[in-house]
């Protein structure tokens, strides 16, 4: 070999040489982002940890707010709302009845007619329509009138297919699933807002008196029989179907529950008489906190930058308003660490999609990422990673939601503490089938957050008590609960709830 050639060959080594070592320098590098991805998802799994300890430790939380709640005007971040509904539907109802819906992603009008037996609904007609994002933060005014058109046009419907004249008088039940003090069955004061609305003219004022106004301006003749959060709906419609329904939650864009209580026990309101002994109670368990509560950094910055901080904490790590949120802000930490993403936004229905994919090679995953997050070429390993930041905010979710429905069984003594049925050991004190009614998007929706929440309530209550609970899934309880409580409430001319 001549020196030239000689020489030329050395510098194709070095070359060589260079671009293997530029390699292996990238799979260096590559490898110790990876590491760091994979620390940012173990620090995430370890600070969502929910082990059965933990979660009873919440239902101890939840039940001891209760009683706080119950005790003294704001003694605890649980409101524990009275709703003057004393008596749920018997089954006797009977006509037709008509509720309109707000606090979710749609308004829904719906026509309900009810048969005069237990489980007779005849029919039901919905329509829905998505709330305009600046009829959220806008005026009273204008939510108000947005409601009244829509209910209008719906009747004006009705009224050229059946003959039903549109000023003839109309019974409804009024569903608006934000935290309200009520001062009876058909009135109340709205005490804040929640999942993303801000009218801020609102706060502070009767709910259905703007809504009568709305109707008066609209020429319709509507009586508001009854006012109800959505969790009250859903207890009434369960409560319809199974008589043994003490309580009813809602997992969707928020969240919150409500259940049957003693009126003896509601200790800040004495003298309060209702011929059933009994009064359903509002939680807003959204607002509920403890310290107990596996909060990570993405929970802080969450509530930092969202538009009620320090507010609705229980809510912000399981309804689905914010479980996407919360996801996204892991897989942005993910691409501060390496770039394995790039810039990302994400939202829960796409979680839920991305969760669960069962294909071999998570091809929805790879579909959302790169179709709507923008996120091309994602290997294998990283679609995986993301289906893994899913499950463990998901999970956490489920089993916190598992925990808040024990906590409350606990506190109406439904939890098998006090024993359970079988036995010579303790005949008196019977664990009696207990039915909890359940509704929203994300356990309607979300096989993988259903299964989290039935398995941890399973196994904080383990699996003797937990045969005598049942978690019932009902359809459109804050819709159709809405109407049967209007029936009952218009064909009752007594009042049942005396203040003394
Ligand atoms: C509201 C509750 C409602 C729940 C579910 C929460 O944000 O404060 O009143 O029941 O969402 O819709």
């Amino acid at each position: 070999m001549g020196r030239a050639a000689a020489a030329a060959a050395v510098l194709a080594a070095a070359a060589a040489c260079a671009v293997a070592g530029v390699a292996v320098g990238r799979r260096v590098s590559s490898r110790r982002k990876w590491g760091r991805v994979i620390d940012v998802l173990k620090e995430l799994e370890e600070g969502c940890d929910t082990p059965v300890g933990r979660l009873k430790q919440v239902v101890d939380a939840v039940a001891v707010e209760m009683h706080a709640g119950l005790a003294s005007e704001g003694g605890s971040k649980l409101r524990m709302l009275l709703t003057f509904v004393d008596n749920l539907p018997s089954g006797r109802e009977k006509g037709t009845f008509y509720a309109l819906d707000l606090g979710g992603t749609y308004f829904r009008v719906l026509r309900v007619q009810l048969g005069g037996q237990r489980s007779s609904i005849l029919s039901h007609d919905v329509e829905r329509q998505p709330i305009p994002e600046h009829l959220m933060t806008g005026r009273t005014k204008d939510l108000f009138d947005f409601i009244a058109s829509v209910f209008k046009q719906f009747v004006e419907r009705e009224e050229s297919g059946s003959g039903y004249p549109l000023d003839r008088r109309r019974d409804l039940g009024f569903t608006f699933s934000f935290p309200v003090k009520q001062t009876s069955v058909s009135s109340g004061i709205l005490m804040k807002w929640t999942k993303g609305f801000a009218i801020e003219d609102m706060v502070g004022k009767e709910v259905v008196a703007c809504l009568q106004e709305a109707f008066t301006r609209n020429g319709l003749d509507v009586r508001v029989a009854a006012l109800v959060n959505d969790t009250v709906g859903t207890l009434a419609l369960g409560h319809y179907h199974d008589a043994d329904t003490v309580a009813a939650v809602i997992i969707g864009t928020g969240t919150n529950a409500c259940y049957v209580e003693r009126t003896d026990a509601i200790i800040k309101c004495q003298g309060l008489l209702t011929t059933s002994g009994g009064m359903v109670v509002n939680m807003e368990w959204g607002n509920f906190w403890s310290s107990h509560l596996p909060r990570t950094s993405y929970d802080v910055d969450l509530d930092a930058d969202s538009p009620n901080p320090n507010d609705q904490g229980f809510e912000k790590m399981i309804s689905g308003m914010y479980l996407g949120e919360i996801v996204r802000r892991v897989i942005l930490r993910m691409t501060l660490e390496s770039d394995i993403f790039g810039p990302v936004s994400s939202k829960t229905p796409l979680m839920a999609a991305m969760h669960e994919d069962d294909s071999p090679d998570l091809t929805e995953v790879e579909r959302i990422l790169r179709d709507i997050l923008e996120v091309r070429d994602v290997p294998l390993k990283v679609r995986k990673l993301a289906v893994n930041v899913c499950d463990v905010v998901t999970r956490r979710a489920a089993r916190l939601a598992a925990a808040g429905i024990v906590g409350i069984l606990k506190k109406i003594g439904r939890d098998g503490s006090g024993g359970i049925v079988s036995g010579r050991s303790r005949p008196d004190t019977r664990m009696r089938r207990t039915v909890v009614a359940i509704e929203g998007g994300l356990y309607t929706n979300y096989g993988m957050f259903r299964e989290y929440l039935n398995e941890a309530v399973v196994e904080i209550l383990g699996e003797e008590v937990a045969q005598h609970v049942i978690l019932r899934e009902t359809e459109d309880g804050s819709g159709i609960g809405a109407a049967l409580l209007a029936a009952s409430n218009s064909s009752r001319n007594v009042d049942t709830v005396q203040m003394l």
